[in-house]
């Protein structure tokens, strides 16, 4: 940053106003989380120097001896923390290591069995807004309307009808335990690949807080940010089977050379990912979860399938009279930061929503614990009723930065180093 601020102070005085947002606001945007200083450290490194297109041992550069090891050395991680047969840690990003996994068993034209987006899942899973939905044919199931939770009877009676090359489950916004078991009971029926996106919860899997889905599916994606709380990028496991094809939809099918500062900052996020401290983390952003779901129930919102299991929870704002995105822009208004979200059988369109999606693991990095809940509802209420009331919005303004100052992120002002272990 001292650098930044010599060579081009313009950019680096908009670095220096976002840190200082990071730092001052509550962030509840359940796909985002705040890395520990060393990933940075990492990412930032002269390893975007060097080129490696290929794998370890197979490069098509020179001069990739140590390259040939931190590659190794993630993938190696990759594996043992999730116990999975191969990984391929290349992917820039999840949308790439789905794409990966299309390119490495499908052919275009073939359907794609997976989680409307409506319903929270994710566009890269066969939505025609993304390629995915124009090479291959996206098929998609959703969730009961009674309990929320994903009708695996409609699962069973799509896959019977369509015969799905690939059934895909995992998504953006679905706060309860998947059934993997189940999935690879109808993908086997039906001849079908079975592909787990665990993006959003792979730290809460990395920690045993959640089933695996890796022991059922013949390939599992995955970002490193999230609850994983790591480098930007994705991944990908599979079964040894799928190791050549999956390689090689990657490399070269899908991308040039791997970012290495990218792929180090992996094996960084795969180490701490098996530390007790994650653990702790892990459980604790659940617990979080749980206990705001609670406290908001109790004041009047409903929560999407009445609870969570995971680090998110969808809150339907109708019992309020409020939209998500009217939501959204108030929470902002007193630096509280959340985004608007479809909840299943939404009558509003998506750029409006009847919810908002909440995520802890941010917070929880912070050091917020359950008891901090109750406070963080009071906030949320008071801002969602009392918007257009500036008194009220000041005051709960004030709050905000108060708990803001109180958990430091990064800095400790005043007081020396950040807090994250
Ligand atoms: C389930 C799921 N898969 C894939 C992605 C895409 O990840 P990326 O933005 O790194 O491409 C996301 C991101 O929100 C996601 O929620």
């Amino acid at each position: 940053m001292r650098q930044l601020g010599i060579v081009d102070p313009e950019l680096g005085a908009i670095l220096d106003r976002e840190a200082a947002r990071q730092e001052l606001t509550l962030e509840l945007i359940a796909s985002e989380s705040f890395v520990p200083p060393a990933i940075m450290e990492v990412q930032g490194s002269l390893l975007t120097n060097k080129y490696a297109e290929g794998y370890p041992g197979q490069r098509y550069h020179g001069g990739c001896q140590f390259i040939d090891a931190l590659e190794s050395l993630a993938i190696g991680r990759a594996m043992a923390l999730f116990g999975a047969e191969h990984a391929n840690v290349q992917p820039h990003s999840g949308v790439n290591a789905n794409l990966a996994v299309y390119q490495a068993v499908l052919q275009p034209g073939d359907t794609i069995l997976a989680m409307d987006l409506k319903h929270g899942g994710h566009l890269s899973h066969g939505s025609k807004a993304s390629l995915t939905g124009r090479v291959y044919r996206g098929v998609h199931y959703g969730v009961r309307p009674d309990t929320e939770r994903v009708d695996l009877d409609q699962v069973r009676a799509l896959a019977r009808e369509h015969r799905p090359r690939l059934l895909v489950t995992g998504a953006s916004a679905y706060p309860r335990i998947l059934d993997y078991p189940a999935f690879r009971e109808i993908a086997d029926e039906v001849g079908a690949l079975l592909l787990t996106d665990m993006a959003h919860i792979a730290g809460l899997v990395a920690a045993g807080v959640l089933p695996s889905p890796v022991p059922h599916c013949h390939f599992v994606t995955s970002t490193t940010t999230k609850t994983l709380r790591g480098a930007r990028g994705g991944f990908i496991l599979c079964r040894e089977e799928f190791a050549p094809a999956v390689d090689k939809a990657i490399f070269p099918g899908t991308q040039g050379g791997p970012i290495l500062q990218n792929v180090a900052a992996k094996a960084l996020t795969f180490k701490l990912a098996g530390t007790e401290s994650f653990a702790r983390y892990a459980r604790n952003t659940v617990a979080n979860a749980a206990a705001l779901a609670r406290n908001l129930t109790d004041r009047g919102y409903r929560i999407v399938s009445g609870g969570t299991d995971n680090h998110l929870l969808l809150v339907d704002l109708r019992p309020k009279g409020l939209t998500g995105d009217v939501a959204e822009r108030a929470l902002e208004s007193v630096d509280i930061m959340v985004n608007k979200n479809l909840i299943p059988f939404d009558p509003e369109k998506p750029t409006v929503t009847s919810g908002i999606r909440i995520g802890l693991g941010a917070l929880t990095t912070r050091g917020f614990g359950e008891k901090d809940m109750p406070v963080l509802g009071e906030l949320l209420d008071r801002a969602l009723q009392g918007r257009g009331d500036e008194k009220v919005l000041k005051d709960v303004k004030g709050q905000v930065l108060d708990l803001c100052l109180a958990h430091p992120l990064y800095c400790r002002f005043g007081e020396g180093d950040g807090l994250l272990d």
